[in-house]
């Protein structure tokens, strides 16, 4: 019997790439206007989350909330982000401090038209047609998107995954190198392969790295 495929019709998702300048915004937030170019200068966290005054968002912003003076240690801001209007933002993140005794004290975008969480594809509908999915887009001190996860409405955050990754990040642009699976702070880092014979030569050589073969070297830095 001839097999008849389903086409399933869907709208095109777009999604910022790594790599690539983040797509500048203007946003009204609780702390005021503010634009992504305002962070030029600076690495800038942006996340979003589902709806406010939501049990596992509410954990999460506590945990961003405790990290934010961390961050700002890494010349790193944050700044979150939900369709919610800004009244609910300011009353939520009120209550937050009232009851759980968690100050709020980095901005959170009020985006009920949803311009921004269209740029950033942060609207999966197979999860919510309406809420945001919780992402974070981790954009570095010239503007460019480096890294992007993306977590269902029921998962919430490693907030410590979210810190290594800055870290990691700002090491390879510091250093010229990479980072091996599981790597944190202070543990050895990858040497990036070389791409010559001579080069690789040259590699196994140096008593500087410490290389399983020639092309998975490691040092201290
Ligand atoms: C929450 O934050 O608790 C939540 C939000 C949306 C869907 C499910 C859970």
């Amino acid at each position: 019997m001839e097999q008849v495929s389903e086409i399933i019709e869907r709208p095109a998702l777009m999604l910022p790439r790594l790599g690539e300048p983040a797509p500048q915004f203007e946003a009204v937030t609780t702390h005021g206007k503010i634009r992504l170019e305002d962070f030029k200068g600076s690495w800038l966290i942006l996340f979003s989350h589902p709806a406010d005054f939501t049990p596992v968002c509410t954990t999460e912003f506590m945990g961003f909330a405790r990290l934010h003076p961390k961050l700002r240690e890494m010349n790193c801001e944050l700044m979150g982000l939900s369709i919610d209007s800004i009244y609910s933002h300011i009353a939520w993140i009120r209550n937050i401090e009232q009851n759980l005794g968690q100050k709020i004290t980095f901005p959170i975008i009020a985006d009920s038209g949803r311009q921004i969480a269209s740029l950033y594809g942060m609207i999966m509908p197979g999860e919510s047609r309406t809420e945001t999915v919780r992402c974070v887009f981790i954009i570095d001190d010239r503007q460019t998107l480096r890294a992007m996860l993306y977590y269902p409405l029921t998962t919430g955050r490693n907030m410590d995954e979210i810190v290594r990754m800055v870290e990691a990040l700002q090491i390879t642009d510091e250093f010229g190198v990479a980072t091996p699976a599981n790597w944190q702070p202070g543990g050895d880092v990858i040497v990036p392969p070389p791409n010559t014979q001579e080069l690789a030569e040259e590699r196994v050589a140096d008593k500087e790295v410490q290389c399983k073969d020639w092309y998975f070297c490691q040092k201290k830095i």
